[in-house]
């Protein structure tokens, strides 16, 4: 894992926005991941201004979301599909037909959810996940005590999750219950991932998933088996980690080696 630590919001998100850049000009027909929430606002905002300033195009680009509410339309404007429509990719030159985010009313779930899965593969898998985390450690929708084989799947969200979401919606009880998530397995097999995490309330879950011992309790711990991981903190969400001074360190080591190093 590799931990890049940035004073603030802004700059953690374009220092992320940057890495991503950096991996579309590489690969102009990249298959990203892509995650919904407040913490990837700022890098959505970042990429647009690279497409509109700096030229980046996304023409020939993938995008597969991690999750959406179940039960909700998308057109619904807190589905994930209009969040991801609104904040990204109305405003680059994606392909609407090249973004998939899963469908909140699908009949058949299970059969939806695999057909979701083969669309990953026949895609060439993802070469890169964006990722938040939930204050309980949860990527994606999947919530602690979530295998780390899991599937795209249907998932009942967690209490805490519900509350933290409330805030989106006119009263609790009109946040949907469940959702649709790609697996703990699913985003494992992604060849590369970063996570953003920024704020207080993230310090907890993210000291857990970087220093703490791998469980299913904090499914985000998972992350620690694979090898190539970037997590993007500002410096609150990074402030219960133990070994600050060592990430800082070997930060600037590598810049020096001009290589990125993953420990
Ligand atoms: P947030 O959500 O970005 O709105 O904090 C992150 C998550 O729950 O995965």
């Amino acid at each position: 894992m590799r931990v890049i630590i940035r004073k603030t919001y802004e700059e953690m998100s374009k220092e992320a926005a940057l890495l991503i850049k950096d991996r579309m000009m590489k690969k102009k027909d990249i298959v990203l991941g892509l995650a919904t929430g407040s913490t990837p606002l700022g890098l959505y905002k970042e990429l647009i201004r690279m497409h509109k300033e700096e030229g980046l195009s996304f023409k020939n680009v993938k995008t597969f979301n991690l999750d959406e509410y179940y039960g909700l339309e998308p057109t619904h404007p807190q589905s994930y599909r209009y969040f991801m429509d609104t904040n990204l990719f109305n405003h680059i030159d994606i392909e609407k037909s090249n973004t998939y985010v899963p469908d909140g009313k699908a009949e058949d779930v299970e059969k939806y959810c695999q057909w979701y899965e083969e669309q990953i593969k026949k895609a060439g898998g993802i070469d890169l996940q964006v990722l938040g985390i939930g204050r309980d450690g949860h990527i994606g929708f999947n919530e602690p005590g979530s295998s780390f084989y899991s599937r795209t799947r249907l998932v009942a969200l967690d209490e805490q999750t519900i509350k933290d979401n409330s805030r989106f919606f006119k009263s609790i009880d009109e946040v949907p219950r469940f959702a649709i998530t790609m697996g703990v397995g699913t985003i494992l097999e992604a060849k590369e991932i970063i996570l953003l995490a920024n704020g207080k309330n993230k310090a907890k879950p993210v000291a857990q998933f970087i220093e703490g011992p791998i469980t299913s309790l904090v499914p985000a711990t998972a992350l620690q088996l694979h090898p190539k991981v970037t997590v993007f903190l500002d410096e609150e969400a990074a402030s219960e980690l133990k070994r600050i001074d060592y990430y800082k360190f070997t930060e600037n080591s590598s810049k020096q080696l001009k290589k990125e190093i993953w420990l």
